[in-house]
């Protein structure tokens, strides 16, 4: 009799226990709020984050990057102005702690990046009379920073932005240092560093608005080239920095698909989506907020309409589709930062804007523009 009466009267308990468990699967299964679970089965979610978040400092905010990122990109800290300041100075205190932070709460980690025009200091390029250097100490100096480097993380990187941005908007070569000392082939060249310092490491170029199809179609002849010459590249970065009104659908549509023809894989890198009127590069870092220049160039310094944020919940939802349509060419999806606080939009071009680019506000809530991305994940079919 007692075994008996102990089944009876443990049973209703064991019964609700699963029911509740039950509920509670359903409810978190449909109701995951969090990005990177809604896109696990799609690509991965990235963040880029700064020195601050990667060193800890924000206990609300690591929470936040832990809980809807499986992937990070260092914003700065990764750049060679940082890594290796002087000849023969690395400095890997923040580089290390970024690859810690990634490694401790098991998020891919992107390398960025090695070859670029831009936060790569003049000694770089010159001699001790500040005269260009010949081609072969370029190219001695570009293999000792690339070896160091990726040599340092090996097999904790898992992709590196090998070279950022070498092509102009009419898609010719830019003119960079590299490109006038070198030559043309010192694309290729920093490919092959990187992968003998890292043969298991992804290889990317990345660049921006490759999706105006004269820079486009300089890309392509570029990867042409790399692709024939067995170069080991992975895939190519679109870095994403958009607008409510630019890039169209179809213009996103069809450079991811010429991209991923060429037989790369394709990622969006440093996504954002810019709400402020346009302001040219070349003006905008010395102009000055005046009263009048706030109201028409900083519009929304007290706050983003109702319209705006729509609109970009719409955009960001439309942007979206768009990946997913691609995810079987598609890895990873990074925003170019966490919260509007932390983005580059508010002091480029212009200094010291209001800017409302990414998924999270000032307070680390969800934008209407996160919820709308969220459901892009929920509506969308997988067979
Ligand atoms: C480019 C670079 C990034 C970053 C952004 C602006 O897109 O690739 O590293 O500097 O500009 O923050």
């Amino acid at each position: 009799m007692k075994p008996r009466r102990a089944t009876l009267s443990l049973l209703p308990f064991s019964l609700s226990l699963i029911l509740a468990a039950t509920t509670l699967w359903t409810t978190s299964a449909r109701k995951s709020d969090a990005l990177k679970d809604a896109f696990k089965s799609d690509f991965l979610i990235g963040a880029a984050l700064n020195r601050r978040q990667f060193f800890g400092e924000d206990k609300s905010e690591l929470a936040l990057i832990a809980a809807n990122f499986n992937s990070i990109t260092p914003e700065n800290q990764l750049k060679w102005q940082y890594i290796h300041p002087s000849p023969g100075k690395f400095d890997f205190t923040a580089a290390d702690q970024y690859v810690n932070f990634g490694e401790q709460h098991n998020m891919v980690v992107i390398g960025h990046t090695l070859v670029w025009h831009r936060q790569t200091p003049g000694w770089v390029f010159a001699d001790e009379k500040g005269k260009p250097v010949d081609r072969d100490t370029l190219l001695a100096r570009m293999k000792e920073h690339i070896y160091t480097v990726v040599g340092r993380y090996k097999g904790r990187i898992k992709g590196w932005d090998v070279v950022n941005e070498a092509v102009n908007a009419d898609g010719s070569m830019r003119q960079s240092p590299w490109l006038k000392i070198i030559g043309a082939d010192y694309v290729a060249r920093a490919f092959q560093f990187a992968h003998e310092a890292d043969p298991s490491a992804e290889l990317y170029y990345n660049d921006y608005a490759l999706e105006d199809s004269p820079k486009r179609a300089g890309a392509v002849r570029l990867m042409e080239q790399l692709k024939k010459q067995n170069v080991p590249i992975a895939g190519i970065g679109l870095q994403g920095h958009n607008r409510l009104d630019w890039p169209s659908l179809e213009q996103q549509d069809i450079t991811i698909s010429t991209f991923a023809k060429l037989g790369l894989r394709v990622n969006i890198t440093e996504l954002d989506v810019d709400v402020l009127p346009v302001v040219s590069e070349d003006i905008g870092p010395t102009m000055k907020l005046t009263d009048e220049l706030q109201v028409s160039l900083n519009p929304f310094r007290g706050g983003l309409t109702a319209a705006i944020s729509t609109e970009q919940a719409k955009r960001y939802a439309a942007l979206f589709n768009v990946y997913l349509k691609y995810r079987d060419v598609i890895d990873r999806v990074t925003l170019w930062g966490v919260t509007d606080a932390d983005s580059w939009l508010n002091n480029w071009p212009v200094r010291g804007r209001t800017n409302y680019p990414l998924l999270f506000d000032r307070g680390g809530q969800h934008k209407e523009a996160f919820t709308a991305v969220l459901k892009t994940a929920e509506d969308f079919k997988r067979d």
